[in-house]
């Protein structure tokens, strides 16, 4: 059956119908679904009831998964590939991962190898809510002034997961292991997308702290502006799930946030695959606003 690409955005998001991801795909359509995923940034397919296993393969397709996130308690059992981003109980225990993504962030931009794509299944939705947003960052820095552009291409942001509030609301002592080990990390406040050579913002709400070279009073003012603006509704596409549906999104022209307007009560339970990225970006250490302020004086 051939493939069909129906927009489901004005700037962001289309449908790919026409495809089965019980059965292993041929070259000619996986050339299809990564066209498509490269103009469209984000990709729905929906009724895709495949076993974990099916989500891998399709994955490996497309990439590289990454294996035994950080988190290792929340990858599935069988599967190192898949992290569980649920509200399920976990060894008798609120999952951590059920309030993954409640500020806009890209996925594990904190890191020296921030990945390609994240491409999640949805296996139990709630009643209501639950949407995820995606905004799309290339729209952010085009629709920037010549100036801004210029001004913000050399610069550099740290990115720390200790910026999420989530985090605080996780286990403290697996925060302190996390933190020992994921130290902040610079990357490009305007990264130059691999495969199409677009320019796109790379800042975001959820691990942004501060833009390097400013005083701590002009990063806040800058990045605050910049996060309203990738927050624009004209740059987004509004995901509401359906059961069974695969939304795969490009981690690097994309920020995307997962909006809590639903009860715990409700089990909502998804399976991420994460696909490595290009390296990008160099360690920082955790520094105090006196610090931050020393830098800046130079
Ligand atoms: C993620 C994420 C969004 C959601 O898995 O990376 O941000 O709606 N999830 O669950
Ligand atoms: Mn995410």
């Amino acid at each position: 059956m051939p493939l069909t690409v129906k927009r489901l955005g004005n700037l962001i998001g289309a449908e790919l119908i026409g495809l089965d991801l019980t059965q292993s795909l041929d070259e000619a359509t996986v050339a299809e679904v990564r066209r498509a995923w490269l103009d469209n940034l984000v990709l729905v397919i929906r009724g895709q009831d495949i076993t974990p296993a099916q989500h891998v393969a399709f994955s490996e397709r497309l990439g590289d998964p990454e294996r035994g996130n950080a988190l290792s308690h929340y990858n599935h059992p069988e599967h190192a590939e898949i992290l569980m981003v649920t509200n399920h109980m976990i060894n008798g225990k609120p999952s951590e991962t059920r309030n993954t993504g409640r500020q806009w962030h890209s996925d594990l931009s904190y890191t020296l190898r921030p990945p390609m794509g994240s491409i999640l299944h949805a296996r139990e939705i709630p009643e209501v809510g639950g949407d995820t947003m995606f905004s799309n960052m290339y729209a952010a820095y085009e629709t920037l002034s010549p100036a801004m552009q210029a001004f913000l291409d050399p610069l550099q942001a740290v990115h720390d997961f200790m910026n999420s509030k989530d985090m605080a609301r996780r286990d403290p002592v697996t925060v302190e292991a996390m933190k020992q080990r994921t130290p902040p990390v610079a990357q490009p406040v305007v990264r130059v997308h691999p495969e199409t050579g677009r320019r796109a913002l790379y800042v975001h709400e959820a691990a942004t702290t501060h833009i390097e070279g400013l005083t701590p009073e002009e990063s806040r003012a800058i990045l605050d502006f910049l996060f309203r603006h990738c927050e624009t509704h004209e740059h987004i596409y509004r995901h509401r799930w359906q059961l069974h549906d695969i939304v795969m999104w490009d981690n690097r022209c994309v920020s995307h946030i997962a909006l809590f307007d639903y009860s715990h009560s409700s089990p909502r339970h998804m399976l991420r695959t994460t696909l490595i990225g290009t390296p990008s970006g160099s360690v920082r250490s955790r520094g105090t606003p006196a610090d931050l302020r020393a830098v800046a004086a130079g």
